[in-house]
């Protein structure tokens, strides 16, 4: 059928003009784009008419001779008439012109025919004009608002977000990360506006014609990816960072919220600086603007000099951002400037790569965290929700390699997801453990120099690590990193390493297989090879520290894992654990008596000598294994149990992520009472360990136990644990109370989230009207967040509705970038679930209308509804709801089979586990 289709499409176009059989997604590669001079006027004097216009003049060399010239556009006006195109070097300089233009709109592309052939070896400067709207789509170049206080009145700004390809909307070029080129940008604007780009401006000059406008134009920039390009005409005010060394550093937000810079404007320059030294390479622009877009889909985009957030992500009040808030605005921040060398100065050839932007911004995100901020341990709990998101995601059959061929544009789009940035750092973090600090820093170095201002792809960097690696002896000589690491790569998922120890011989025998969640496939389908790095250690040994491999599970030629037997093991009454401090991204699975012995330790005085890591690994693994049936829930539950004694984030990080699962539908069966006593037990200790939900944050020393603090009060007041419940509503009448609760918040900042949750939920009409319009009245975007998720938490089934029929209202009280995530919370409420449910089937023309042109949206929204069905004949009539909604889930074809696997697994774990499960936890119940 495609190729009857694309037959059809190209015998249209031969119809049309000769030349244009071409109908490939990518662009043809006779042309290379040098120079873009880009002149762009951006209106937004008249409300009714907010636009902008331009020209481009793109200096082009001819690769191979060409009768045409296709680059990508997308609704864009472009006048045809005014289209120019002259030769501007080689020899004869002949006139040229273009003769007629079409449109392909499947790939976006706008094709001109040219009246002469362009030759190779000469070089081009092709002019255009173009124009169109100022939008509120949150991609492209668009529009974003804010409502001055003083005056009430909105105010207007524009921005681009041009990743991964929506430059096309903004300018016709060639936008393909492949096509670097150097930019020569000139903004026009009325005079009471900042116009910022990617380079520091270097000259403004009064508008030829126009009143009051100017024309500020910017430095040549250095050559980059079309995807990198940004520029904002705005109102805003800016801190400079203190710190004297390095770059100029500006951060840029609304005025009235310029006192929520300080912290992101000092915390970035010692980022930046950490980053020059930990990769030895400078920074190489003058400067860097941050700045805080009020519509902002993305968290933050690391254009290069110009890097974009949206407002919860960079800015900070002290008397509004929780610690948990404090942590995402540095990582986010480290983030994208680590972006700067991985993704802006090497940039992955293609989208098939995309990881090696991602995931290393992820990783490397957080080794600067850690350098920054020692006490927050954050490296580890980064490493953490990475590995737990990876077991998830990575266990359905329906996910993807983290190199995945990309063969349609909106298949760019879905790599933005937990593959590319969780499982990508997480095999970084693998690779940087085996080869060591030297190694991995030099290979790093050589690689950033060799790729400079230029595109890589996965080969290069393992050959700049190898060579880096077989230089300092960390990798035997017969290994390279090729092989090892495109089993990581290159295959979807990772292994189960199976460990039956012979307890009087002292050994053990390895084996692998994938891990699937899904109980349907069979085993020749878990037959894949990975190259895994061993580290192991036991009871009398203890050296969690120890992460280089001892030995290597291998792989042959033909693909098949190799035996692996591990000698001079301990002795029968000792237990062993592989995978030091979860190093690699592989689950281990042991004999009954290696488990045993372990339940014994961990439900011991002794637990402690488990490294946490190793803890939160157990539990993680042994309740998938009992999930799929590799291990009985007696064991499982044997291994939890110890949680009674836990007093560490991780591996309740660990259980409360693998609990969740469980937790969102037993909600809704006849068995849950339970599974309420069993959890109640699990989280009382820890609960009043840490004093409850009193505010006790003077006195917590360690950074990370306000975050467990946190953690445990959310899922103690959904399982009315003590006196959660009545805690969080004093707390919440006490706010009530305040004569002015808009500035006088007497809600620990620690776990405001939960206690609004909390008063929604047992709450009156009035509570939830008293919080909507603190809504409507905060200043700072974090507690908004807070405030639009916690409106969500409402049994009361009118007030939901009424709720879910404010979310897809353009230009309505809240804000499209948020629709998603309220949607989602509605959908995680036992009554919103229903409703979310009907709400999408109902409504999923108007839904996927509102997101235009961002699909990808429509399969978040599916995500939580997913995660809650487990009954067959609920499965199949959201089999039905999406073959009858192809149209509105268009290109979303990945994002289904996830969703319908997700709910099949449900679906098993019901019919197979759900009574093994309460038998299990009911003897729990009346033991210890
Ligand atoms: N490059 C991305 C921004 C992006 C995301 C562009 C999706 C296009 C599609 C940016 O570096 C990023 O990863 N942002 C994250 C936040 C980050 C701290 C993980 C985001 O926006 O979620
Ligand atoms: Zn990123």
């Amino acid at each position: 059928m495609k190729w009857v289709l694309l037959l059809l499409v190209a015998l249209s176009l031969r119809f049309r003009t000769a030349d244009s059989v071409y109908d490939y997604f990518r662009l043809p590669t006779a042309l290379r784009p040098q120079k873009y001079d880009l002149r762009i006027l951006t209106r937004l004097e008249d409300e009714g008419n907010l636009s902008f216009n331009g020209t481009v003049k793109i200096k082009l060399e001819a690769l191979q001779n060409t009768k045409n010239i296709t680059l990508h556009s997308k609704d864009l006006e472009i006048d045809e008439a005014q289209i120019t195109l002259r030769q501007v070097s080689g020899e004869g300089l002949k006139d040229n012109c273009v003769s007629s233009t079409e449109v392909n709109p499947n790939h976006d592309f706008y094709i001109l025919h040219t009246c002469q052939e362009l030759v190779a070896g000469h070089a081009y400067e092709l002019e255009l004009p173009f124009s169109a709207e100022l939008q509120d789509q949150l991609v492209g170049y668009y529009r974003s608002s804010y409502v001055d206080p003083v005056s009430n009145e909105t105010r207007w700004i524009t921005i681009t977000q041009f990743e991964p390809a929506y430059a096309r909307m903004a300018f016709p070029c060639f936008d393909e990360p492949g096509y670097k080129a150097v930019f020569d940008i000139t903004l026009g604007y009325h005079n009471k506006f900042t116009g910022l780009s990617n380079m520091p401006a270097k000259a403004t000059k009064p508008h030829e014609s126009l009143p009051d406008y100017v024309w500020s134009e910017f430095e040549e920039s250095v050559p980059m990816s079309t995807y990198l390009v940004a520029y904002t005409v705005n109102d805003f005010t800016h801190k400079s960072s203190t710190l004297l060394t390095g770059p100029l550093f500006r951060t840029w937000a609304r005025p009235n919220a310029i006192d929520q810079c300080d912290y992101a404007a000092e915390f970035g320059p010692k980022v930046l600086k950490y980053y020059e030294q930990l990769f030895g390479l400078k920074f190489p622009l003058p400067k860097v603007d941050q700045i805080a877009i009020p519509d902002f889909n993305a968290g933050a985009m690391e254009n290069w000099g110009l890097v974009a957030y949206s407002e919860s992500s960079l800015l900070y009040s002290k008397e509004y951002t929780s610690q948990e808030n404090e942590k995402d605005i540095a990582s986010t921040v480290a983030h994208e400037l680590a972006h700067q060398w991985f993704g802006n100065l090497v940039t992955m050839n293609w989208w098939t790569d995309l990881w090696l932007n991602e995931g290393f911004a992820t990783y490397v995100a957080g080794l600067g965290v850690e350098y920054i901020q020692p006490d927050w341990r954050f490296m580890e709990q980064a490493t953490m929700s990475s590995l737990l998101t990876v077991f998830r995601k990575d266990s359905f059959n329906s996910s993807h390699p983290i190199s995945r061929p990309i063969e349609m544009v909106s298949e760019i789009s879905e790599s933005f997801d937990e593959i590319s940035y969780e499982k990508g750092s997480s095999v970084i973090r693998m690779m940087h453990l085996f080869l060591g600090e030297e190694s991995f820093r030099s290979g790093l170095k050589s690689y950033l120099e060799k790729y400079a201002y230029k595109n890589a792809e996965q080969d290069n960097l393992w050959e700049s690590l190898t060579l880096a690696a077989h230089k300092a002896g960390s990798l035997p000589k017969n290994y390279d990193l090729k092989t090892i690491m495109d089993s990581w790569t290159l295959q979807t998922g990772y292994p189960m390493v199976n460990v039956t120890r012979n307890y009087t011989a002292r050994t053990a025998k390895l084996s692998q297989e994938r891990y699937h969640l899904n109980t349907d496939i069979s085993r020749e389908h878990r037959r894949e090879c990975w190259w895994v790095p061993l580290s192991y250690t036991s009871q009398e040994k203890k050296d969690f520290n120890n992460t280089a491999p001892k030995a290597w599970l291998e792989c042959d030629k033909n693909g098949d894992s190799l035996p692996k037997t591990i000698s001079d093991l301990p002795g029968p009454d000792q237990w062993v654990i592989f995978n030091n401090q979860l190093s690699s991204p592989y689950k281990v699975n042991y004999d009954a008596r290696n488990w045993k012995l372990l339940i014994d330790t961990l439900n011991s005085e002794e637990y402690q000598t488990i490294d946490v890591v190793n803890r939160a690994q157990l539990i993680d693994d042994v309740l998938y294994f009992a999930w799929t049936g590799e291990q009985d829930y007696e064991i499982a539950l044997g291994v939890i149990n110890y949680l009674q004694r836990e007093r560490e984030l991780l591996p309740w990080k660990s259980a409360f992520n693998s609990l969740m699962t469980v937790s969102d539908f037993f909600r809704k069966l006849p068995n849950y009472m339970y599974f309420k006593s069993y959890m109640k037990k699990l989280i009382t200790p820890i609960y009043e360990h840490l004093n409850g939900i009193n505010d006790t944050y003077s006195t917590i020393q360690q950074k990370d136990k306000v975050t467990l603090k946190g953690m445990v009060a959310s899922w103690a007041c959904s399982y009315q644990v003590s006196d959660c419940v009545d805690q969080a509503l004093s707390y919440f009448r006490s706010w009530r109370a305040e004569a002015n609760p808009d500035e006088n918040n007497p809600v620990p900042l620690g776990v405001r989230g939960n206690v609004y949750c909390t008063s929604i939920e047992h709450g009156s009409d009035e509570d939830w009207e008293f919080l909507w319009t603190r809504y409507e009245m905060a200043n700072v975007a974090s507690e908004k967040e807070t405030i639009l998720n916690a409106l969500a938490c409402s049994k009361e089934v009118w007030l939901v509705q009424r709720y879910l029929e404010r979310i897809f209202v353009p230009n309505g009280e809240i804000r499209k970038q948020d629709s998603v995530s309220v949607f989602q919370s509605i959908a995680a409420n036992d009554v919103g679930f229903l409703l979310a449910k009907k709400y999408l089937m109902d409504n999923v023309d108007s839904i996927s209308k509102f997101f235009h042109p961002q699909f990808e949206a429509m399969s978040d929204i599916m995500k939580p509804l997913s995660e809650q069905i487990f009954s067959r004949k609920d499965y199949n009539e959201f089999k039905t709801f999406i073959s009858n909604s192809k149209e509105q889930l268009k290109d979303l074809d990945q994002a289904i089979d996830q969703t319908l696997e997700q709910i099949l697994t449900n679906v098993q774990w019901k019919e197979r586990n759900y009574h093994q499960f309460t038998r299990a936890i009911q003897r729990f119940l009346v033991s210890k």
